[in-house]
């Protein structure tokens, strides 16, 4: 798959490396520059690129940014796209966005308001990075970890759980962007490396 990954830090340089390895087309993006990106380029086989370059040739593109620099991105090169949010919110570092901070939206949702043509899919944001990078598995392994994937465009989502699961995780379907609240920062399943069956019960178990 031809996919474009948006920021090259932890969360998008461990998709980088692990969907390079696995043999898909990725472009990566930062905020400096494809200069920038030589190391990393040369590293997995990825190419270096411009957002625009990134966004413009994928089928699937990944955003792993802080949450505050979404607005910066050129949003509509993404209309049409499958688009993985992967970001949080935390106030200390994205500053005030009442929305969320007063839980009035999920993050996801706010995410998808300025990317309102693109198909969102929240996934990769309750997993630490090192974990995505070292931890995957075969399927039915006893020790697989689970990941949530939430979304409202189900082709979009059946499209992100695949790829949850060739990276070497169960998929467990959220629900929709309203409800992907569940997988932020302080509930159940934030952090936790929890297995499919743990991941349904935590998500059914988080409180607002
Ligand atoms: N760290 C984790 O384990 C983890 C786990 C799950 C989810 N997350 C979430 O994933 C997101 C990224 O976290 P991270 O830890 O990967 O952050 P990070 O290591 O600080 O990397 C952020 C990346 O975003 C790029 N960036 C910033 N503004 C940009 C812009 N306007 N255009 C293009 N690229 C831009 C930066 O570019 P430069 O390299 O040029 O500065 C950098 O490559 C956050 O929302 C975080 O909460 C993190």
């Amino acid at each position: 798959m031809k996919v474009g990954i948006i920021g090259s830090g932890h969360i998008g340089g461990t998709l980088t490396r692990r969907l390079c390895a696995l043999g898909h087309d990725v472009t990566v993006a930062n905020s400096r520059g494809p200069e920038s990106l030589a190391g990393l380029a040369a590293e997995t086989g990825a190419t270096a690129g411009t957002v625009d370059q990134a966004v413009g040739a994928a089928e699937l593109v990944v955003v792993a940014v802080p949450l505050f620099a979404v607005p910066n991105l050129p949003t509509k090169a993404f209309d049409g796209k499958v688009v993985v949010d992967a970001n949080n919110y935390y106030a200390q570092r994205d500053g005030d966005i009442p929305d969320i901070a007063d839980r009035s939206i999920s993050s996801s949702r706010w995410v998808a308001g300025h990317l309102a043509g693109a198909h969102v899919v929240k996934a990769f944001n309750n997993i630490q990075a090192q974990h995505l990078l070292e931890q995957g598995r075969p399927a039915g392994a006893g020790d697989r970890i689970a990941l949530p994937v939430a979304g409202d465009d189900e082709q979009a989502k059946q499209l992100v759980m695949g790829l949850v699961d060739e990276l070497g995780f169960d998929p467990v379907d959220a629900g929709t962007l309203d409800e992907s609240w569940r997988q932020q920062p302080d509930t159940p399943v934030y952090g936790t490396d929890r297995d499919a069956e743990g991941v349904r019960v935590g998500l059914a178990s988080a409180r607002p």
